[in-house]
Formats: C-alpha cells, sequence, structure tokens
C-alpha cells in the first residue's frame, strides 16, 4: 500500500474539520473520503476499502469510542484510527488506547501533525495487516510462504521469481550479499514452477569434502571403486522432474563444472565408472554470495559455466535497501520467536525502530533474525528496547585500527570491500579472536567469516 495511493476517511459533524483535513493532506496524493456520523462512518467502511480513519470523539449519534468499538469487532479490525477530540479527558484517552487507536489528538490540529499521525497511522496499519494475512493465508500462497517483504526492491524480486519460476529455462543464477534470502528464494523458485510437484533437491557446495562431491552428484556404478558395492544414483538423478539448488555454486571444484555444464546443456548425467549417459530433466538453481567475475579471473570458475548460469540472474538486494521491511520482518520475527520461547514479547518500541531502519546491516536478513531472536530470548518485558538488540558495534563502519592505517580512513573513498573487512576485522578484535561469536555478531556463518579471513589471508 504506497503511501500516496491511501484512502483516509474522515469522520466529524463539523464540515470544518473536513476542509482542514483535506488541506492538509489531500496535496499529498492521499484520497479523502468524508462522512459527518458514526454511522455514516460504519456504513462506508462496508462498501470502501480504508486504510485510516480520523474519527471525531463528540458526535450527535455515536461517540468516536463507540465507533471504534464496533470498527474492532468488523471485518477489518486491523484497520487504523485516530481519534480527535474537541476537548480530551484522560479517561476517554485510555478507553482509546485500550481498543487500539493510533493516536489520541487534541484539536486544533495543524496540518503538519495532521499528515504525521496520518503517516505514522497507516504504516502501523500496513504491518498489521500484512501480519493478520501472513497468519491467515499461511499455507494458501505456498509459493511465498517464508518470504516476507513489501518494500519495492522486493516487489521487483518477487515478480522476477513469478515469471522465471513460470519459463521452461533450465538454469538459474540467484546472486546477493550473505543472508540476504537466497536458499528462501531458491524454494519459491521450485514452489512456482510447474516442477513443484517433483523434488526439490538442495546441495552445499562448500559442506562435501571436494573429493566426494563428484561421487555425491553424479552417482556411482557398481565396481567404480574398490568399495563400491552397489549402483548409486547421484543428487543430479534424484532431482529427477524437478529442481536441484546447488548453493555456494562458487565453490564447487573446477573438476566437476564442465559436468555441470553438461548436465544443463545436453540435460544427461554419467555416473562414476558408468559407460552412459542418463537422460535428466532437472533445472539446476545456483546461489552465491561470492563475486564470480572476479573468481573467474583467478581462474577459480570456468567462465563458459558463469555464463551459462547467468542467462537469467536474479539479484536479491541486500537488507539495507529494503527500507522499512526491516521493521516487517522485525515483527515477523518477534512474533515467531515470542512464540517458541514462550514469551509476551508482542511489539517493539519507536527508538528501537529507528535503530534498526538505521542499522547497516552487513549480514542482512540473518543479522536481523539473530539479533531479535537473541533480544526475545533475553527480554522479560513486553516491548523489546533499542539496548536490547545490542546493535552499537555494527551500526556504522568502525574506522580500522590496523598499524598500516594510522591516520582516520577517508570512507569517501573506500571500496565496499575494504570497509567490510576492516569492519569484520574490527568485530572480530573485539570478540577476542572468537570466531563463532564474531560471527553471531556479523550475521554471517562461521563458515563465510573462515573463507572471508582466507580470502584475505588472515588465517
Ligand atoms: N524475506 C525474508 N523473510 C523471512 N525470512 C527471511 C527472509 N530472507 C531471509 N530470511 C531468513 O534469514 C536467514 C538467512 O537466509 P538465507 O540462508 O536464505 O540467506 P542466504 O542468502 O542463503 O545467505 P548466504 O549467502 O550466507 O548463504 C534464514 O533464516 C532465512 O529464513
Ligand atoms: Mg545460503
Amino acid at each position: 500500500m504506497p503511501e500516496t495511493q491511501a484512502r483516509i476517511l474522515v469522520v466529524d459533524d463539523d464540515p470544518i474539520m473536513h476542509a482542514v483535513c483535506r488541506k492538509a493532506l489531500a496535496d499529498k496524493g492521499y484520497d479523502i473520503v468524508a462522512v459527518t456520523s458514526g454511522r455514516e462512518c460504519l456504513d462506508k467502511l462496508r462498501h470502501e476499502v480504508i486504510d485510516l480513519v480520523l474519527l471525531d470523539y463528540k458526535m450527535p449519534d455515536l461517540n468516536g469510542i463507540e465507533v471504534l468499538r464496533l470498527i474492532r469487532t468488523s471485518d477489518d479490525p486491523e484497520l487504523g484510527v485516530v481519534i480527535i477530540t474537541g476537548k480530551g479527558t484522560m479517561n476517554s484517552a485510555i478507553e482509546a488506547f485500550r481498543l487500539g487507536a493510533q493516536d489520541f489528538v487534541t484539536k486544533p490540529v495543524s496540518s503538519e501533525q495532521l499528515r504525521a499521525v496520518v503517516r505514522q497511522g497507516l504504516e502501523v496499519t500496513r504491518i498489521k495487516r500484512h501480519l493478520r494475512r501472513f497468519a491467515r493465508e499461511g499455507k494458501k500462497s505456498r509459493q511465498f510462504e517464508y518470504l516476507v517483504g513489501e518494500s519495492a526492491p522486493m516487489q521487483s524480486l518477487f515478480e522476477t521469481i513469478i515469471k522465471v519460476s513460470a519459463s521452461p529455462i533450465s538454469s538459474v543464477l540467484i546472486r546477493g550479499e550473505t543472508g540476504t534470502g537466497k536458499s528462501l528464494v531458491a524454494k519459491a523458485i521450485h514452489e512456482g514452477s510447474p516442477r513443484a510437484s517433483g523434488p526439490f533437491i538442495q546441495v552445499n557446495c562448500t559442506a562435501i569434502p571436494s573429493d566426494l562431491v563428484e561421487m555425491e552428484l553424479f552417482g556411482t556404478e557398481k565396481g567404480a571403486y574398490t568399495d563400491a558395492q552397489e549402483r548409486k544414483h547421484g543428487l543430479v538423478e534424484q532431482a529427477q522432474h524437478g529442481t536441484l539448488f546447488l548453493d555456494e555454486i562458487g565453490h564447487v571444484p573446477a573438476a566437476i563444472q564442465p559436468k555441470l555444464l553438461n548436465v544443463i546443456e545436453e540435460r544427461k548425467v554419467r555416473r562414476l565408472g558408468g559407460r552412459e549417459d542418463i537422460e535428466v530433466d532437472v533445472r539446476i538453481v545456483a546461489a552465491t554470495n561470492r563475486n564470480l567475475e572476479k573468481a573467474i579471473d583467478s581462474g577459480d570458475f570456468r567462465a563458459d559455466l558463469f555464463y551459462r548460469l547467468n542467462v537469467i540472474p536474479i539479484t536479491v538486494p541486500p537488507l539495507r535497501e529494503r527500507g522499512r521491511d526491516v521493521l516487517l520482518l522485525a515483527h515477523h520475527f518477534t512474533q515467531g520467536f515470542a512464540k517458541e520461547f514462550g514469551k509476551t514479547v508482542r511489539a517493539v518500541s519507536p527508538m528501537a525502530e529507528k535503530s534498526l531502519i538505521s542499522h547497516s546491516w552487513p549480514g542482512n536478513v540473518r543479522e536481523l533474525k539473530n539479533a531479535v531472536e537473541r533480544a526475545v530470548l533475553l527480554v522479560d518485558r513486553d516491548v523489546l528496547q533499542e539496548t536490547d538488540f545490542s546493535l552499537t558495534i555494527t551500526t556504522a563502519p568502525v574506522s580500522p585500527s590496523t598499524p598500516e592505517s594510522g591516520s582516520q580512513t577517508d570512507w569517501a573513498t573506500t571500496s565496499l570491500e575494504e570497509v567490510e573487512k576492516a569492519h569484520i576485522l574490527n568485530v572480530l578484535q573485539r570478540a577476542h579472536g572468537n570466531r563463532s561469536h564474531a560471527a553471531r555478531i556479523l550475521g554471517v556463518s562461521t563458515e563465510t567469516l573462515r573463507r572471508k579471513l582466507k580470502e584475505w589471508k588472515q588465517e
């Protein structure tokens, strides 16, 4: 629901208030609908989609609180309501908040104030509706069941996923920083494709020792080597009529790469020790957070395989580019972990939201998920505060205090990789060299951290 298309219902028996609201809000692109009584308001809500109600307290028929109570038992109980009153009493304000009013403001209201409460009210409504839809639809939209996001970059990612899933192409490459959700995207591509009823076989290319990768992927024929007692189907064959997800493709040993190319181009596989090719119908979805162009330059990755995979590249955006999705995800994870740990936590404080938004999330969604998990686990209150997230260490790139840097670093002329390196080394230093601790703070796997350190020759 982009803010500019939101429809706001103004309910006030005083037409001057209608004019005040129109003046303050109409030029912001909101669609304003105005009525003069509580009954008319309820009637409008039954027939039109409204995103926020600005509700007068004192009206001739039903008062604002009575209308609010009826809204909460209607078809759209998450609808945002702001009570605007001529003379606010403490009791009416308490009652309004108890019924979930987003705000309670007293007249006269300035245009600026109106715009601010509307902006906030719409945001809260958006999040609540999303969570409700998510909970209600559950299994209905299996394809995006686990992918939370409403920001523009995520919407366009969803569109790409839908197009790619439906197309008959035989390979897809998913790129993106660590922790952005590449494995969820791979699953969504499978779920949305005509192959969804077939198998989804996931292989983590760094998890299998390199001398076993070939056997695992392509299988063995009886007698292929001394211990091979019987024929073994490889993972490629197991993915027949389905999807083979090669996670961390950048780490597939060089010797295996031409064979994978063969699977994609010729749709054939040969078991180890086998003499015949076996036809396979498998879509390969590969993912990497590695710069494959660089790996090609250094001779670690074959250019022909890269170009073949990269026909349809899908890039998962980093979390810092997803705007308020950070909050959506934070609420989503808070609910999930609260349920899992049996906690009563149900909200994130506005100050904490601010710091979540301004954090740079180098470990992306994984880092956020870990931060929320830790916070929910440790907290005994209902609302998570800024300090519960312990984000201080990674809020901004910290100047590297490496001996050679000497003076302050000029970030404006520093490459992203250098910033990343400085940041990682800094966190590692603060974690007293404890890699698993550092990896947890950074929101990456220890494997990823180890690899990075190795790349930089830090181990
Ligand atoms: N949009 C999202 N909605 C909900 N959960 C998400 C989303 N994106 C990622 N996650 C969660 O964040 C964690 C990290 O995601 P995932 O493992 O898919 O990252 P990745 O891109 O494969 O990272 P890496 O490159 O380090 O392997 C997982 O627990 C995943 O469930
Ligand atoms: Mg992954």
